[in-house]
Order: structure tokens, then sequence, then C-alpha cells
């Protein structure tokens, strides 16, 4: 008989992927361990992963504070609003998104509880498999073993570094250290114009350092739909921040307090840059360290992602992985769905997550939001498709909030109207965009938008319009 705990369901991590997996598989009346190694600053659990302590929520704590900051020195006075001696007290700001982190740490702690999850803190190893099916090793300030015939790995990603240019996280940061800047660096440097890049880029701009973002690509976020690329780029350039595509990166060198990029430009000429901090936010690889893969023969693809099924299924029978250790996008709430459709999957269900209604967010100001295909998606695939934009300067709301920056686009097949693609720029893109995604999963026709009536005065009626722009019959421009 062995000493090893005995659980229906063991799950590997505690980020979106995991905990929202434990919290289903308890649900679904399995008996549920789930194992986080995250250390708060006092050494206790911080259950939440990337997302939680070093991602998705301190991100947005410090954009919501530096655009206050930003709104309240331009902004206001539009309104008769003055605002005298403002300044920016940046270890408060630390300090309050710290307080969000760990809101949501506690809220997973309490929603485990609730949920009859056992949380164990330290770091999870296969050891070894037999008949109560896989022997895994938690390792932290308590030793234990578990056994499960049901394991779901959901170990996450971290940044990639840039060879030669170890992160230090005092003058060389990865999103780790581009959350924890204790104040406003006069010049600094963003290697990477991708999602991380644009967010803290914006935030450190905001608060007034000079922002130069260096991107290796020739394109500005090729992935996103060229118009709202484009539009993009002008306004994140006329905000200030200096953007330059096409830049191979040569060397870095670290001085006392500061650090020096060397790169070509786009012309081929040879460039010399020195910041005060330098982020790095090239992307990121997958995070399988110390899991034991090869005690029990995972297999890992050349770039070091859990390879999976479309089911999350890996080469070993009841080992599942999910979110940024597979393939598809590092999104959180892609690591969520793949995490409910695995512990239904394990109860026999039917679990499904939809790839291509999948939305994406980048939360800069305006914000940029998209789900389904971009218009050159369509035109290299063949397809027939019909265009509709409309732009926020003629949405009453927006100019009411004075926010008209940005449109909305609505891409539909060019016979039967199905909805392609839908892309914002512009206020509240973040919540503008779930309209998009459930018109897209219900698989209706831009006519079906054009037709529901939408709330007046609101920036969902931009949405309307541009299904309208699709039939040319915009009523407001
Ligand atoms: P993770 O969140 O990385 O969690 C993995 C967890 O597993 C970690 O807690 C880790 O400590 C633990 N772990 C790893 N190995 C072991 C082990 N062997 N034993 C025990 N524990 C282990 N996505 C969005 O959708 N929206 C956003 O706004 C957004 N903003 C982001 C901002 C930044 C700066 C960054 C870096 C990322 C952002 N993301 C965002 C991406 C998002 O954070 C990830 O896609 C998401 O966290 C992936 O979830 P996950 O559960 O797969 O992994
Ligand atoms: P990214 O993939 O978004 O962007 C990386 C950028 O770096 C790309 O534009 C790429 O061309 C460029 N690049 C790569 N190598 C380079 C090099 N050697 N020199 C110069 N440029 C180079 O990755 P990022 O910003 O690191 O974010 C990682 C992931 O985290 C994102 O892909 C996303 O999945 C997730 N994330 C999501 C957010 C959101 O949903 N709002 C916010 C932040 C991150």
């Amino acid at each position: 008989m062995s000493n090893a705990q005995q659980f229906d369901v063991v799950v590997i991590g505690a980020g979106p992927g995991g905990y929202i997996a434990a919290i289903r598989a308890a649900q679904l009346g399995f008996k549920v361990a789930c194992i986080d190694e995250w250390v708060n600053a006092k050494g206790g659990p911080a259950p939440g992963g990337t997302c939680t302590n070093v991602g998705c929520i301190p991100s947005k704590a410090l954009l919501q504070s530096s655009e206050h900051y930003e709104h309240a020195g331009h902004a206001f006075a539009e309104h008769g609003i003055t605002v005298s001696d403002l300044k920016m007290d940046v270890g408060q700001m630390i300090k309050r998104k710290d307080t969000v982190v760990k809101q949501n740490n506690d809220g997973i702690l309490f929603l485990f509880k609730k949920n009859k999850v056992s949380f164990f803190h330290g770091r999870g190893s296969f050891t070894g498999s037999g008949a109560n099916g896989y022997t895994i090793a938690v390792t932290g300030a308590k030793e234990e073993t578990l056994e499960a015939k049901q394991v779901i790995i959901a170990t996450g990603s971290n940044a990639r570094q840039l060879p030669g240019a170890e992160f230090d996280e005092k003058l060389i940061l990865s999103n780790t250290g581009a959350l924890a800047i204790d104040a406003v660096p006069a010049k600094l440097g963003v290697i990477g114009a991708g999602v991380i890049g644009l967010e803290m880029g914006s935030v450190w701009r905001r608060l007034g350092a000079q922002v130069t973002v260096l991107e290796g690509l020739p394109v500005f976020l090729g992935a996103v739909d060229e118009q709202i690329a484009k539009e993009a780029q002008k306004l994140f350039t006329k905000q200030g921040l200096a953007i330059h595509l096409g830049c191979k990166i040569g060397a870095i060198s670290k001085g006392k307090n500061d650090v020096t990029v060397e790169y070509t430009d786009a012309k081929g000429e040879a460039q010399k840059a020195v910041f005060d901090k330098l982020i790095v936010s090239i992307g990121r690889t997958p995070n399988t360290n110390g899991l034991g893969v090869d005690k029990v023969g995972l297999k890992l693809d050349e770039r070091g992602f859990i390879v999976v099924d479309d089911d999350c299924k890996t080469n070993l029978p009841g080992v599942w992985a999910v979110g940024d250790v597979v393939r598809g996008p590092m999104l959180a709430h892609k690591a969520e769905e793949e995490g409910v459709a695995v512990a239904e999957r394990i109860a026999g269900q039917h679990g499904h997550t939809n790839f291509n209604t999948i939305p994406w967010v980048i939360y800069t100001s305006p914000e940029i939001a998209w789900v389904g295909q971009t218009e050159q998606q369509l035109k290299a695939s063949g397809r027939a498709y019909k265009a509709g934009t409309f732009p926020f300067l003629a949405n009453g709301r927006a100019r009411a909030l004075g926010d008209t920056n940005g449109m909305v686009k609505f891409l539909a097949d060019a016979t039967t109207d199905e909805i392609l693609g839908v892309h914002i720029i512009g206020p509240m893109a973040s919540e503008l965009i779930s309209e998009a995604v459930v018109a897209m999963e219900f698989k209706a026709s831009s006519e079906d938008i054009a037709r529901i009536c939408h709330a007046h005065p609101s920036l969902s009626e931009a949405t309307k319009e541009a299904a309208l722009a699709v039939d040319k019959r915009t009523l407001n421009f």
C-alpha cells in the first residue's frame, strides 16, 4: 500500500488554465488536488500564475493608474476641471497594483476551499507511474507524494531572453521587472513591439518616460488587421511612442545605471541607443522546468511545448496539458477554456474550445480588440468578403466621452453575409468585442447585428453601424 495521497485528478500549475480546470473538475464531483509553486513576497502561496502575479492583472492595474494620470494632466481641462500641482507617486501606484494582485491570489485560495480543491504549495514533478496512476512529488515547504490516474499540466510560460542579455530585472527587464519599476525612467527602451511592449511602453510613456520601441519585423502588429494596425501605429506615434520597425538587434551592454543597445535600423544603418531601463518583450517560451517529463516519457515538440491533440491529450494516457505550455495563443481566457473542456472530457462530457472565436485585446489607449479573420488573411485564402467600417468620430457616446479615435470594422462573407471577423480600435474595445464573439459563435450575419436594437447613446452603436456599413447603409455617417 503506497503512502501517497490519492486523488482522481491532480492539476500542476494554478494559473488561469490550472486553477479553472481544478475548480471545474471539483464541480464535476472529482477529488482534486492543485499544485502551484509561485511564492509571494512573504514566502507564501500566490496562485493565479503569470496572469495574476506578473501578467494580465498587474499590467491592467498599472494601465489604469497611468491612464488616470494622463487624463488628469491632459483631458480634464477640456471638461473645465483644473488640476494644479499634479504629481505621480509611483510607489503608491505599485503598492496598489500589489494589493490588486493579492486580492486575486486570495480569491483563488478562497475558491479552492469553496470547491474542496486540495491546494499544495510547491513544485510538482512526475516521479513515475504504476497501478494507482501517476506519482507526483511535491517539493516545497512540505514534501508530499500524490497519485492520480488523471493529471492536467498547466505550467505556463516564461519570458524569452535575448542571447547575451539575461534578465537582471534591474536594468534588463522581463514582464516581471517591467511591472515593478519604482521610479519613472527618463529613457525607456523596449525590444519587441508586441502586446507587452505596447502595453508597458504606454504605461511608462504616460508617466513621462521617453519610450523607444525597437521591433524586428518590418511591419507593425503583423497579426492585427492591417487597417487597424496602421491606425494604431499612427495614434501611438502621435502619443509619443518612438516605434522603429525592421531593427536587427546587436550587442546589448550594461553600464552601472544604463543599458546600451546596438542595432541596425531598417535602412541598414548602425545605431546605438542608451536607456535607463530596457524591457525585452519578444515572446514567451513554454515552461516545463522541473516537471520530470523524462520520468514518464511526456513528449515535447522541438520548441519545448507539450505535444497535445485538439482535445489537449498528451502522448500519455490520462495526462492532459492546457494553456501557455501547449500550442495556440498565449492568452488567459484560452487557457481557461481549455481547462474547463479537459475537466469535462475527463468526466465523459464533450468539452469544446472554439479556436476561431477566441478574442484578442491589446489594452493600449485606444484599445485594440478583434475576433476571427483579418482582411489580409481573407485575401490570402481567396475567400470573397465584404467589409464595413464605422468611425468612433461619428458616435455620439464617443464624442461625449471625448474619445473619438478609431473605428469598428466588420468582415462578412460576400455571399452568405456570415461574419468572418470583427476588428475594433477605440474606447472600450475590450468590452465591445464580446458582442462580435457571441455573434460569431451563433454564426450570425452582419445583417443580424445591423437589425438588433442597440442602446443610445452607446459605443456599441458603432458596432451596429459597422454592420450596416457592410451593406453600405450606415445611418450616422
Ligand atoms: P501561467 O499563468 O503561467 O501559470 C502557470 C503556473 O504554474 C504558475 O503559477 C507557475 O508557478 C506554476 N508552475 C509551473 N511549473 C510548476 C510545477 N512544476 N509545479 C508547480 N507549479 C508549477 N493574457 C490575456 O488573456 N489577457 C491579458 O491582458 C494578458 N496580459 C498579459 C500581460 C503580461 C505582462 C504577460 C506576461 C502575459 C499576459 N497575458 C494576458 C498572458 C497570460 O498571462 C497567459 O496566457 C496565462 O497566464 C497562461 O495561463 P497558464 O495557466 O497556461 O499559465
Ligand atoms: P508578442 O509575440 O506579442 O510580441 C513580440 C514582438 O517581438 C513581436 O512583434 C516580434 O516580431 C518581436 N521580436 C521577436 N524577436 C525579436 C528580436 N530579436 N528583436 C526585435 N523584435 C523581436 O510577445 P510579448 O509582447 O512578449 O507577449 C507575449 C505573449 O503574452 C503575447 O503573445 C500574448 O499572448 C501574451 N500577452 C497578452 C496580452 C493581452 O492579451 N492583452 C498582454 C501581454 C501579453
